[in-house]
């Protein structure tokens, strides 16, 4: 299973080197939260910011944006101009979106889709075909450190098997990532449901150990 760091609850007047901190540990896929004020009730950074990461962490790590924002499709190329390898857009915030995930693909970077804890699957499966990563957000978006919420269970499971199905038609790998309240208590049980992707904040970034110690329980649970 990928752990995708989430530096939204790092020391963010020091971000690249919570990030740097996260490399060394072994971790090089970076989940970068994009709040907009506007589609979800905080802000964070945005294009500019990811430029100065890039420049500041070199070519190596993958750059995921969780694109939180209510324009995306007007906006989305900033981000790969900035440097990110994989954008996710909502679902509830995005009009074409068959559209745009060709677009973003197009760009040679890596199209996701997420859903809110309240959007029903259906979406989901109908571009399935067009994705390389469907995000199943585990808390209403905004804020680092919130409770896992359990009823995502279903959903997971009907994707895990939608994307066997694809696959096994000859289609697309496509990885199935969770974000919100993912911490050393419930990873074993997501990848059982069929996570293969698992974004981590405060189960990482908090001060009860450092990060390096907290990422050994939690690949301890997974063993
Ligand atoms: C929530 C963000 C998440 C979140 C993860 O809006 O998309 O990436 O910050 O943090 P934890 O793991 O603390 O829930
Ligand atoms: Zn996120």
């Amino acid at each position: 299973m990928i752990i995708a760091p989430s530096v939204l609850t790092a020391d963010l007047a020091d971000l690249a080197s919570a990030c740097q901190e996260a490399i060394d540990a072994g971790l090089d896929w970076l989940h970068l939260d994009i709040m907009d004020g506007n589609f979800v009730p905080n802000l964070t950074f945005g294009p500019p910011v990811i430029r100065a990461l890039r420049k500041a962490l070199g070519d190596g790590p993958t750059f995921d944006a969780h694109l939180m924002i209510s324009n995306a499709e007007d906006c989305w190329e900033q981000y790969i101009d900035a440097g990110c390898n994989h954008l996710s857009v909502h679902v509830e915030a995005v009009t074409h979106l068959h559209r745009l995930l060709t677009a973003i693909r197009a760009r040679g970077c890596g199209a996701g889709i997420v859903l809110n804890p309240a959007t029903p699957v259906e979406v989901a499966l109908e571009v399935l075909s067009e994705c390389d990563l469907v995000l199943i957000m585990s808390v209403n978006p905004g804020f680092g450190g919130q409770s896992f919420i359990p009823n995502v269970e279903a959903k997971i499971r009907r994707l895990r098997n939608a994307i066997e199905a694809q696959v096994a038609a000859g289609g697309r790998e496509v990885q199935l990532q969770i974000d919100g309240g993912v911490k050393v208590h419930n990873i074993a049980m997501l990848k059982e449901w069929g996570i293969t992707n698992a974004v981590v904040g405060s189960g990482l970034f908090n001060d009860s150990a450092s990060l390096s110690d907290n990422l050994d329980t939690i690949n301890s649970a997974l063993a």
